[in-house]
């Protein structure tokens, strides 16, 4: 009795202790998990260009939009907002003029981002090399929407473990590996009926490739060992030795502490099993 009061205290303690904004979570996050730099840092013909980190680039180009992802180092525009500016821009898709931030920027899972993460985050951006480069300006040929939710004031910290709940939390705020991996419909991602079942198509100078389902029956990632797992989500290479393409961040998810993966499996083998595709 004594013992296990003291192990649940203890994870309190834990849990406290990491819920403060530190300059270190900023830094595993955003070059960990969070993977800004897979849509925000220029793409050389070998790859990132971390002498631009975070400079900024052509994310997508399609009918409906030319999408640039902003410079988002001291040396872009978000030098002149305030911390809660920046934290409002990152969570909830506005910027300080009141403009509304487009795809495929994943707002709506980044509104589940807590105090103590996002604010985490904006001590990294204020502290990386001011990189001077203008990538230009996005445009949509699509109506944006006016803002993606009510006002956020708060968002509480989950407590930090090898659990269903703190794996959701990093497969979708933190990750957002269930925006790729969910079934786009016209409004976007298909959440609430299609999650993590595949589908979306990623076209670039690899050629075209299709996010797979990962929810948790035969069809999506049940016919992996946890073992396997790791191997695909951390070093991108398939059990059979093939390596897998991009989009998907693998460099980045190899900085991930092992807890956080084992957390993230556990919540995708949660997942109700779907058909491919929804
Ligand atoms: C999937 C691609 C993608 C990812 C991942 C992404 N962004 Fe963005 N981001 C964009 C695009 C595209 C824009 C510009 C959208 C527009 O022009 O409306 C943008 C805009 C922004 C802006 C607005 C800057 C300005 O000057 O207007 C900020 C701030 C920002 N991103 C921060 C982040 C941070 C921090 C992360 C990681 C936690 C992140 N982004 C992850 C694509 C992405
Ligand atoms: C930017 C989009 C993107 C993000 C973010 C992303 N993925 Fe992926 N993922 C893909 C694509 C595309 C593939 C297929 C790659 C290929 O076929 O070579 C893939 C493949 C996979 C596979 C292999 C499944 C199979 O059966 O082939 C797993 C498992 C997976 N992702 C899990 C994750 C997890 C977990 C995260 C978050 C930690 C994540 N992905 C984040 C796009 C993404």
């Amino acid at each position: 009795m004594r013992a296990s009061l003291f192990a649940g205290f203890a994870v309190l303690q834990a849990g406290a202790v990491l819920a403060e904004p530190s300059l270190e979570r900023g830094t595993y996050l955003v070059e960990g998990p969070s993977a800004c730099g897979n849509c925000h840092t220029p793409l050389g013909p070998t790859g990132p260009v971390m002498e631009q980190a975070l400079g900024g680039r052509v994310v997508e180009q399609s009918e409906a939009f030319t999408a640039i992802a902003s410079n988002i180092t001291p040396g872009g525009r978000v030098a002149g907002w305030s911390d809660a500016e920046l934290v409002k821009a990152i969570r909830e898709g506005i910027r300080p003029d009141g403009t509304v931030i487009g795809p495929p920027m994943p707002i709506g899972l980044y509104r589940g981002l807590s105090d103590d993460d996002v604010q985490s985050i904006v001590m990294y951006l204020r502290q990386v090399p001011a990189v001077d480069l203008d990538p230009g300006q996005s445009v949509y040929n699509i109506p944006l929407p006016p803002a993606y939710g009510p006002p956020i004031d708060t968002v509480a910290a989950i407590p930090q473990g090898v659990t269903v709940v703190y794996g959701a939390y990093l497969a979708n705020a933190v990750s957002h590996c269930m925006e790729c991996h969910t079934t786009f419909g016209p409004q976007g991602p298909m959440f609430d009926t299609h999650l993590g079942a595949g589908g979306f198509e990623f076209h670039g100078p690899w050629g075209t490739v299709v996010a797979p389902n990962i929810t948790s029956g035969p069809e999506g990632i049940g016919k992996y060992s946890d073992a396997e797992l790791v191997q695909i989500i951390q070093h991108g290479v398939r059990p059979d030795g093939a390596a897998m393409l991009p989009p998907m961040p693998y460099g980045n998810f190899a900085a991930m502490t092992d807890d956080d993966v084992a957390a993230v499996i556990l919540y995708l083998r949660s997942l109700p099993a779907l058909p491919f595709g929804g």
